[in-house]
């Protein structure tokens, strides 16, 4: 689904089917009453009818002619003014049942509805997300094509000259970009392996794939927008390509969604490719830990002793908790770039999915400031996360009596203390932790990733690289 704006007024424009904006279930707008005039009041009429229903994304079909055969009469809900939900679901409403009909291109007038506290930018970049959602289709593994081609095939948005639109329509669409590459996933990357790891004493990565046959991996992917004396922000990314727990075995129900305890990598690898698309003018290093967590005849066992890059020990006493242990040590690794801000996201914790359920990651951070730019960036555009706390009395659960600490703390506050674990590695940055556990991925039957959190990282970078 290809989106693009144009400056042609809706009465003119020529198109398959119009998207047609509905208020409060009366009221058109500015460019619907245009095209309402064109067409001899049908849209009204159709509207008099009562049949289009009030709830926000609800559609009603009027047939037209000439250059524009027929518009989808789409609700924004009782309100005048629609929130950014309800606009969201009317867009989504109104793609589908556009995506039903013989329509390759559409005309959306949807942005000219009002949306509290959002301006038209939003609206263009809220209609390319969700397109963009509704569109993605993963088949690369079928060997006959099974779904419908994607339609509309492009959406066009009528806009006033001057204005940020394109500009907002370009980033969405790069955002989106990313989360489709973060679904998918494919890249090429510089790699260092097991070699290079035992020489810079990763042990806590590498206690982790002594189970497995293959190999771990450490990705480091750089991208320079700016000059090179300024610091660069990382993005270090969990990527477990499968979670069996390792001896401290998984139960065997749903152990196939562990395949996706890698989505942290794919995300941080979606933002950095939207970022090389929009050419952002900052520096980003995006680092991955990969590895499988595998039982085995060489996998590391409960109680066993091992000893980070950073110096510090940690005694294992569940193989299960093995994100921090590949994290901890790619947390170190990053300081040689001397990054001025460091985050992490990562599939951590169960515990998380019990905290905050599938609608907000979690974001720990010791930085008030880094806490306000994720939480803002996150809900500017429908990608949010919530804060969770880093308190020093939560460290005690860590102690171990002989290493530095344990990998784990005890069922109280699981994902708190999981952060824990990891604030005593990221020194030398601003630091912040996402943990996305509840939010990368969907089960049931229509299970996948969702590439969050793409949006949330693309727009803090943009904000960032605005200044
Ligand atoms: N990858 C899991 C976390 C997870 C579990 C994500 C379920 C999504 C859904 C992680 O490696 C893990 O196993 N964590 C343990 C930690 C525990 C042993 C302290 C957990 O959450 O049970
Ligand atoms: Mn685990
Ligand atoms: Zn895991």
């Amino acid at each position: 689904m290809q989106f693009s704006t144009r400056t042609t007024p809706p009465g003119r424009a020529r198109a398959d089917c119009a998207l047609v904006p509905v208020l409060a279930g009366k009221e058109l707008t500015a460019g619907g009453r245009e095209i309402d005039a064109v067409h001899g009041g049908r849209l009204a009429k159709m509207i008099r009818s009562g049949d289009l229903p009030a709830k926000a994304g609800s559609t009603l079909l009027v047939q037209l002619d000439g250059h524009l055969p027929r518009a989808l009469l789409v609700s924004m809900g009782e309100a005048r003014e629609a929130t950014a939900r309800a606009f969201t679901d009317a867009v989504r409403g109104a793609l589908q049942a556009a995506g039903q009909l013989a329509a390759d291109e559409a005309l959306s007038l949807l942005h000219e509805a009002p949306v509290t506290g959002r301006d038209t930018e939003w609206k263009l970049r809220a209609q390319v997300l969700t397109g963009r959602e509704i569109a993605y289709r993963f088949e690369t593994l079928k060997t006959k094509r099974e779904t419908r081609p994607v339609r509309p095939k492009r959406v066009v948005l009528p806009v006033s000259a001057g204005g940020s639109f394109r500009a907002a329509v370009a980033q969405a669409t790069a955002i989106a970009n990313g989360v489709d590459m973060a679904r998918e996933l494919g890249l090429k990357a510089e790699v260092l392996d097991v070699r290079q790891m035992q020489a810079l004493k990763m042990g806590a990565l590498l206690s982790v794939a002594r189970g497995s046959e293959q190999p771990p991996k450490l990705i480091v992917l750089r991208y320079q927008g700016a000059g090179a004396k300024q610091p660069p922000i990382a993005l270090v990314g969990k990527g477990i390509t499968f979670d069996t727990g390792g001896i401290s075995l998984k139960p065997a129900a749903e152990m196939d969604e562990m395949k996706f305890d890698m989505c942290g990598a794919a995300s941080v690898l979606g933002a950095m490719r939207a970022v090389a698309e929009l050419k952002l003018k900052l520096n980003l290093v995006v680092v991955v830990p990969t590895t499988e967590n595998m039982p085995g005849g060489r996998a590391t066992k409960p109680g066993d002793i091992v000893a980070s890059m950073s110096g510090q020990t940690v005694e294992i006493l569940n193989t299960d908790a093995e994100g921090r242990l590949i994290l901890c040590d790619a947390l170190t690794y990053v300081q040689r770039f001397k990054p001025s801000t460091v985050i992490d996201v990562a599939t951590l914790t169960g515990a998380c999915v019990i905290a905050l359920g599938h609608h907000r990651s979690g974001l720990f951070s010791p930085s008030d400031a880094l806490a306000t730019e994720l939480l803002e960036a996150g809900n500017e555009i429908g990608d949010g996360c919530w804060r969770m706390p880093l308190d020093e009395e939560y460290q005690e659960q860590l102690k171990s009596p002989f290493a530095d600490m344990a990998n784990i703390g005890g069922r109280p506050a699981g994902s708190v203390t999981a952060a824990c674990f990891l604030s005593r590695f990221a020194k030398g940055y601003d630091w912040a932790h996402l943990d996305i556990a509840g939010t990368a991925w969907k089960s049931g039957t229509n299970k996948g990733a969702t590439g969050r959190p793409v949006p949330l990282l693309a727009n803090f970078l943009l904000a960032r690289a605005r200044g």
